[in-house]
């Protein structure tokens, strides 16, 4: 009996025919949702209700549906109206590119268990590289995500840079790390993971702009260390999540240098730009960072989770897990690039280097370019629609895709008028034509998009601006 029921399941007569109505099914998917052609970019439903639907539908729905009503009642990101969240519509192809990495299921960590993808993560590494303006030394991997990757990053730093080998002999004096209070949440949970504690997390404020005050980090490193904290790692943010804007690379890769700290670069979204030949001078000083993350899920059509960690001294990637110091690694440890399990958190990872490698063959490197280059010039002229509406009030210059605003009503206190953003954006929600998001700047609520999708004109922007108004009215 069981060996019919296992039977079943990989019977390969039923893979090939689901397999083909489900690339029927997303191509469908894909023609309705690239160009507008459906209204909707999101299926809102509230929690409890959804929760309700997936329980009936395990007890009574026809599995024939299911992956028609998962694809349905969810959040479309290839919709031209999705402006939400930072993750990447995937090129088609790449979807196939999963498909094939997870059939094949082989876990990368040992050459033996992934000989294709181990040899071409490695020629993605060099290649990525190469683009920031690293020498020969550089190295790295693909981890799972940006979150996963910081943390990889100051773990190496850590090792790196503290007089004790924390890895060995645990902590013993109280570590820190410098980072702006605008960073991404994940460094803050690494910092903790880590066991830097508050005391550890030395936040730099902000500029009025929203970088780091680079006016401020000799103070902050000078009070850090009077109260005895071992600072060993600055973060750079570019860009940080909420606002999009870039910190001043090159101005922390000098003060690193001068105080003997390591240099980290979260370029998770911005990263990217080390390939676009109109954006690349966002990303100035990246060059002579220690480490930098560039997720390929967000701003490189890629579907999560692939996230390049790269390093200016690939020894430093290789001693991180290590016990031993990277002094004592024999020549044949240093020549293993092809275990890449010695070097990444996690032990089994799945082929993510292939969806990098399949969009490089396909269309070449400029492919980044063009994403990269189109999405952060419609966050520009969407800004410029924003500036131009009486009722709308820009946060910021964007610097990338990423674009804050509200709507202002004349004569109201603060909270009342982040009441009325708060309500426009759950009302868009409901709604569910457009998806966009939400943020706080300094108390004040702010509307906030992200431009994902290329397809994405200034007929939709105007149409959501238009839209806006009208819910105001209302
Ligand atoms: C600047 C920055 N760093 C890190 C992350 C986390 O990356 P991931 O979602 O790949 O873990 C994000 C996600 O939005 C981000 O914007």
């Amino acid at each position: 009996m069981h060996k019919k029921l296992l039977e079943q399941v990989y019977n390969t007569s039923n893979f090939n025919a689901n397999g083909h109505e489900l690339i029927d099914q997303l191509t469908s998917h894909l023609e309705d949702k690239l160009n507008g052609n459906s209204r909707n970019a999101i299926q809102w439903n509230n929690p409890a209700n959804e929760l309700q639907f997936w329980n009936d539908f395990l007890k009574n729905g026809d599995s024939k549906n299911l992956f028609q009503e998962i694809n349905q009642r969810t959040t479309h990101i290839h919709h031209p109206n999705y402006l939400g969240h930072q993750v990447s519509p995937p090129a088609p192809i790449t979807a196939l590119t999963s498909l094939l990495s997870s059939l094949l299921n082989n876990g990368t960590a040992v050459y033996e268990m992934g000989m294709s993808s181990n040899a071409i993560e490695r020629i993605i590494i060099e290649f990525i590289c190469d683009k920031i303006g690293f020498n020969d030394n550089a190295g790295g991997f693909l981890t799972s995500g940006g979150t996963l990757a910081n943390l990889t990053a100051l773990l190496s730093a850590r090792k790196a840079v503290t007089k004790k080998n924390v890895w060995r002999e645990g902590s013993q004096n109280q570590l820190g790390i410098m980072v702006s209070e605008e960073a991404h949440y994940c460094v803050d949970r690494a910092a903790r993971i880590m066991g830097l504690g508050d005391q550890g997390i030395i936040k730099v404020p902000v500029t009025n702009e929203y970088n780091i005050n680079t006016d401020l980090l000799d103070l902050k490193l000078k009070e850090a260390q009077q109260k005895g904290i071992e600072v060993f790692a600055i973060i750079g943010s570019a860009p940080s999540t909420a606002t999009g804007i870039f910190d001043d690379l090159e101005y922390i890769a000098k003060f690193a240098k001068e105080h003997n700290i390591w240099f980290h670069v979260d370029g998770a979204h911005g990263g990217a730009g080390i390939f676009s030949k109109k954006y690349r001078h966002t990303l100035n000083g990246i060059q002579h960072a220690d480490s930098v993350v560039i997720d390929g899920h967000k701003m490189m059509m890629m579907p999560a989770l692939t996230t390049a960690l790269l390093f200016k001294d690939e020894n430093n990637a290789k001693a991180t897990f290590s016990q031993k110091a990277d002094y004592l690694l024999s020549d044949s440890e240093h020549e293993d690039w092809y275990n890449s399990g010695k070097r990444t958190f996690e032990c089994t990872k799945n082929m993510m280097g292939i969806h990098w490698f399949t969009l490089l063959k396909l269309y070449g490197e400029e492919v980044f370019d063009a994403n990269v280059t189109l999405l952060y010039d419609l966050g520009s002229l969407f800004a410029d629609i924003i500036k131009a509406e009486p009722n709308f009030e820009l946060a910021l210059r964007p610097m990338s895709n990423i674009v804050c605003f509200r709507y202002v009503l004349p004569n109201l206190n603060i909270d009342e008028q982040n009441g009325v953003n708060i309500k426009i954006r759950q009302q868009l929600l409901e709604d569910g034509e457009f998806y966009i998001v939400q943020t706080k700047l300094k108390n004040v609520h702010f509307l906030r998009i992200t431009v994902m999708n290329p397809f994405t004109t200034e007929e939709h922007f105007k149409a959501l601006v238009t839209k806006i108004k009208a819910l105001v009215l209302h």
